[in-house]
């Protein structure tokens, strides 16, 4: 056997998830996803395809809209982080969460966490100003019920309602 050190199997990360400071050990392999359902019950983020293609795992990291999938939570260290779970204020929904339950945006709901938290970036974004371009802009989010009418007309209800710190 030889003396070669070895290199430390989990690296120290701080995270602020939903307004909570969480200090972690983490390895240098874990994804955010999983860190966030498999480690901290959070598990309103979905595992769709873990390959960056569907849009189920998506959470606002620093306010950007990441696919939590193909992000290392080691690379996350000092960053704010919003996943569903995050959004209402207490009782009160976030308005793109009332609006999703207002236009019956969903069938079997899979989707809808990384829906709703891909809706709350492109309104940060600020460049999505019709139907049009809140497809493209949310074309990474797929819905296997295929239910994209409705999608798109919950956000566009929803985006002049989101001006302000809950975004
Ligand atoms: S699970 Fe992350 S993009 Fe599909
Ligand atoms: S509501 Fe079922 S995948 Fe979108």
């Amino acid at each position: 056997m030889s003396d070669v050190p070895t290199e430390p199997s989990t690296h120290p990360i701080g995270l602020q998830i939903n307004g909570n400071l969480h200090q972690l050990q983490v390895p240098p392999w874990l994804t955010l996803l999983d860190l966030l359902r498999d480690e901290l019950d959070l598990v309103g983020s979905k595992k769709g395809c873990d390959h960056g293609q569907c849009g189920a795992c998506t959470v606002l990291r620093n306010g950007r809209r990441v696919n939590a999938c193909l992000t290392l939570a080691v690379m996350c260290d000092g960053d704010e982080l919003t996943t569903i779970e995050g959004l209402a204020d207490g009782d009160r929904l976030h308005p793109l969460q009332q609006a999703f339950i207002t236009h019956d945006a969903f069938q079997c709901g899979y989707c809808t966490p990384g829906q709703i938290c891909s809706a709350v970036g492109l309104a940060r974004e600020g460049r999505a100003t019709s139907r049009a371009q809140i497809q493209e802009a949310m074309s990474g989010n797929l819905c296997r019920c295929g239910a994209y009418s409705n999608i798109v007309a919950a956000v566009e209800e929803a985006l002049p309602h989101m001006g302000g710190p809950r975004l």
